[in-house]
């Protein structure tokens, strides 16, 4: 099967596809994590896109589509997966479409994660991480069960994204608005298109997207 998960920066991608990823059996294809490891690699990919990400920008398309063309057909893809912050834009769906239709394939569904765009200021700029192993924090919703101490694996260091300030995340929220939401029209016109409300409790978002996928 494969899936595309869109919504504005917040909106719980990224946590939900985790949770998909293994009830689903799908491969977490993250364009952010691919484009975050160019960089802390300083490839000459990551050299590009730092500042670009940092502003809150979207990185050019020609970077995106040809690191999506060739991921998706590495070994542990062709079980399926589920695509976190790609597509876009609309170049890169067109270019998704290629991609797939060339392998005979194409999209199972595309799911919009429906949120109040206002309340990703505060969702995002909460979040952190644990240093060592990545499990994910927020100051408000979700802090560690002992202050300062990772509960998956005991650390005590903690990271916040660089692209997590208010400021950048105001940049990002009117690039999807302005970029990604034309995206919305073009699924929908291909009858490939679910909503489902990312205002709803995690654990809830979960069940509702797993039952769009039993579905599919
Ligand atoms: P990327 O890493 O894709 O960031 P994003 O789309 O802005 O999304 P986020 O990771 O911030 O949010 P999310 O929806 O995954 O939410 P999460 O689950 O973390 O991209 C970063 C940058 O890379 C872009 O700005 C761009 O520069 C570049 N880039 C990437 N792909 C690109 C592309 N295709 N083209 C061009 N440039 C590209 O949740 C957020 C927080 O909310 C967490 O703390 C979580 O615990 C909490 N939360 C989640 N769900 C809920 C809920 N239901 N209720 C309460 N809290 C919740």
């Amino acid at each position: 099967m494969k899936v595309v998960l869109l919504g504005p920066p917040g909106a719980g991608k990224g946590t939900q596809a985790q949770r998909l990823q293994e009830t689903h059996g799908l491969t977490h294809l993250s364009t952010g994590d691919m484009l975050r490891a160019e960089v802390a690699s300083g490839s000459k990919i990551g050299k590009e896109a730092k500042s670009i990400m940092e502003r809150g920008e979207l990185v050019p398309d020609a970077v995106l589509i040809s690191m999506i063309a060739h991921r998706i057909t590495q070994p542990d893809a062709a079980k399926g997966f589920l695509l976190d912050g790609f597509p876009r834009t609309v170049a890169q769906a067109e270019a998704l479409d290629r991609m797939l239709s060339e392998r005979t394939q194409k999209l199972d569904r595309v799911i919009q994660l429906v949120v109040d765009n206002d309340a990703m200021v505060d969702r995002i700029s909460g979040r952190y991480s644990c240093a060592k192993c990545g499990a994910g924090y927020h100051d408000t919703f979700r802090k560690p069960k002992k202050p300062d101490v990772c509960d998956a694996c005991g650390s005590h260091e903690f990271v916040r994204r660089a692209d997590d300030k208010p400021e950048t995340v105001r940049t990002r929220l009117e690039a999807y608005d302005r970029q990604t939401a034309p995206l919305l029209p073009y699924y929908k016109g291909r009858g490939v298109l679910s909503e489902v409300d990312g205002m709803a409790p995690i654990d809830q978002v979960t069940t509702r997207l797993g039952k769009i996928l039993d579905a599919a």
